[in-house]
């Protein structure tokens, strides 16, 4: 009888294990065919607002991300840009599971990970880490940096090294360029540059094959953005990695992103390749937000019409109708108001060949290019060397530095 009993559990478990790996294979074998490693659609949250104190009705709903839907490569980095309260985080919180979808779904190479719970979350969770914006309150203060990028062992033991945890932590640290004699030292004896270093080292213990880093650079010193994003794209090649990139200033994920996505009032507006977005921009909204990236040669600035918002961001929880971006549009029309434009090559572009770079999606009816609100292609190509000299000259003031702490 017991012998049957265990007989049959034994048979079961070979039946389930079987099945697990021909999922895992199908799922490896429809993501070697070149599937994106993250498909996110129609994604939302709506927070719930409510009224009373004894009885809490539910009187409306804060939709904080409205229907969003990109696709993130193998390698790649997505820059989401956009102003704040837009939603960049709440969508960066449903992809890492720290926020529950109202709708919408998350594909993870390939199989759909939107409501997994117990084990199977965990499994996924490891390999989607994230990167905070603020390095000064993410880490906790009392404890060492040795158990801050130790402790994702202690939550996944199935993945934790066999051997002295103590040396991997000190291969962590040097990895991205601290010390790892600082093991034993505390968040306050570090710089905020050196915080997101150690935030980083912490997202990289598991060996993630996606981070979500949310604004990793907006609390630093501007001298300090160019080193964390030369180190993040450094790693990026030495783990391959696939980055999702957030920040409000196109500037910052210019240099680090391949396609950057801009998010307005919890939608996104306008996603393409760098040179998509940066050069041949087709959304009003992006173009008024690139009409004030600063220019550092004065002829360029002359002859560029900068294009100044009208009003505030309208609350989320009472968006406008058709256009979200209609109470703050310059071309908006009676269309606008009653239509919603979609994500997609625009019908304005739609005569363009695909490879014309205004051929990208746009939610706009009216999408079309602006040329006078950009820079010239020189002064941008003077502004990219004068960005990298300076991000050069940082890093070796940052080695000189380190070399003789
Ligand atoms: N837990 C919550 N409950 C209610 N509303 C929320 C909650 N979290 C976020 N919101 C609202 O959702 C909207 C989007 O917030 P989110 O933090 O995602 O924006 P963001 O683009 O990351 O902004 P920022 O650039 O300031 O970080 C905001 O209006 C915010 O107030
Ligand atoms: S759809 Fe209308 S309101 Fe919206 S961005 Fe285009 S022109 Fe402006
Ligand atoms: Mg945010």
């Amino acid at each position: 009888m017991h012998a049957d009993h265990s007989g049959r559990k034994e048979a079961r478990e070979e039946g389930w294990t079987a099945r697990k790996l021909l999922a895992k294979s199908r799922a490896e074998t429809a993501y070697a065919a070149g599937e994106p490693i993250l498909e996110v659609r129609d994604l939302a949250k709506h927070f719930p607002l409510t009224q009373g104190i004894l009885l809490r009705r539910q009187v409306g709903a804060v939709k904080a991300v409205d229907g969003v839907s990109f696709d993130l490569h193998r390698g790649e980095t997505l820059g989401i840009v956009g102003e704040s309260g837009c939603g960049k985080s709440t969508v960066a919180k449903m992809i890492t599971h720290l926020e529950r979808p109202t709708a919408g779904t998350i594909r993870y190479k390939g199989e759909d990970i939107t409501h997994l719970s117990g084990r199977a979350l965990k499994a996924v969770r490891r390999n989607i880490q994230m990167v905070f914006q603020d390095p000064y309150t993410s880490l906790n203060p009392r404890m060492t940096v040795g158990d801050i990028i130790g402790e994702p062992f202690d939550i996944h033991p199935e993945v934790a090294p066999k051997g002295d945890r103590r040396a991997k932590v000190r291969e962590l640290l040097d990895v991205v360029g601290l010390n790892p004699e600082y093991i034993n030292r505390y968040p306050h004896q570090f710089s905020g540059g050196q915080r997101q270093r150690i935030g980083i080292a912490r997202g990289l213990a598991l060996r993630p094959e996606i981070i979500v880093a949310d604004e990793p650079v907006s609390a630093l010193d501007v001298s300090v953005q160019a080193q964390v994003v030369n180190l993040m794209e450094k790693l990026q090649n030495e783990f391959d990695l696939s980055y999702i990139f957030i920040a409000h200033d196109l500037s910052v994920v210019r240099h680090i992103s391949d396609r950057v996505g801009v998010m307005y009032l919890g939608k996104m507006v306008e996603l393409g390749t760098d040179e998509q977005i940066y050069e041949h921009p087709t959304h009003p909204y992006t173009q008024a937000l690139l009409s004030a990236v600063p220019v550092p040669d004065p002829e360029a600035r002359e002859g560029r019409e900068r294009i100044v918002l009208e009003g505030d961001v309208p609350s989320p929880a009472n968006p406008p109708s058709g256009c979200h971006f209609r109470t703050r549009c310059w071309k908006a029309q009676e269309r606008c108001t009653v239509e919603e434009p979609l994500l997609a090559v625009p019908e304005t572009l739609e005569q363009t060949p695909p490879d014309d770079p205004a051929h990208h999606p746009s939610a706009c009816h009216f999408a079309a290019e602006k040329e006078e609100v950009l820079p010239s292609q020189e002064s941008r190509d003077s502004q990219e060397s004068e960005e990298s000299q300076g991000a050069q000259e940082s890093q070796e003031s940052r080695d000189s530095q380190e070399g003789n702490a």
